[in-house]
């Protein structure tokens, strides 16, 4: 594991959408996992930058989302589709029929899991995985539980992700309570995973996961096996 800690949220994001860059250059048609979040938000302007000044080509990029909320639609401005579209999607070139994100309006959730983990398959893994960290240690929206789960999943989501989501919401009864998210299988065998985190208040949980014993009380403490793990941290 890398674990580098920068003085700012600007640094974090160059750094990242540095280590992303590499990785689409080196391998152009890679598949990338990707994050929603306040986190991700400054890697994403920079990856357009690099795409408007001519250093970057999407176009043979696929990409697999972490995970979506349960019963939003890929219009409601608070999906999790909505926010890839607006936040990178529709401003690089990539592919649009290339960009994956559970349906979290599906008649059937179980199946529709399957059938991600399915496609994750097909597409031969996920190469590069970035990640956020949640407060209570969740990495996609697998939540603080007995046991780590493997597949892509239904999940009730913590008070504390729900409190941490509000902020995004009108009020915090319109947050929704239940999410699909990948499991652990796809996140722990892609190539590399990049986890950033910034803030002070997410200083306790990075110590517990990456310093603290590997426990499904602490979902990204399982990152802590993952042979090619970078985490860039800006407590600012
Ligand atoms: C988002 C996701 C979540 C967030 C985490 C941190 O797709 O999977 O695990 O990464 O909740 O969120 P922020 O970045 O808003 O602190």
């Amino acid at each position: 594991m890398r674990f580098i800690q920068v003085e700012s949220y600007e640094k974090l994001s160059r750094m990242a959408a540095g280590i992303i860059a590499a990785q689409v250059i080196s391998k152009p048609d890679s598949v990338l996992g990707l994050a929603t979040g306040s986190s991700p938000i400054g890697t994403y302007k920079e990856l357009i930058k690099g795409f408007e000044n001519g250093d970057l080509d999407f176009s043979e990029i696929t990409s697999v989302n972490l995970d979506e909320y349960v019963g939003l639609t890929g219009e409601n401005d608070q999906s999790y589709r909505y926010f890839m579209n607006n936040n990178l999607f529709y401003y690089i070139n990539i592919n649009n029929e290339n960009t994956f994100v559970p349906n979290g309006c599906a008649d059937d959730l179980a199946a529709e899991g399957a059938a991600y983990d399915e496609k994750i398959k097909e597409l031969g893994g996920i190469d590069l995985q970035l990640l956020g960290i949640g407060l209570d240690g969740h990495i996609g929206f697998n939540e603080p539980a007995d046991f780590f789960t493997k597949e892509t999943h239904v999940v009730d989501l913590h008070e504390s992700t729900i409190e941490a989501n509000s902020r995004f919401f009108a009020s915090r009864d319109d947050v929704p309570t239940k999410a699909i998210t990948m499991g652990m299988m796809s996140i722990m065998q892609a190539k590399k995973v990049l986890l950033i985190a910034n803030g002070a208040n997410k200083k306790d949980i990075l110590q517990k996961a990456f310093f603290g014993p590997i426990t499904p009380e602490v979902p990204a403490s399982i990152l802590q096996l993952h042979p090619d793990l970078t985490v860039i941290y800006s407590e600012n």
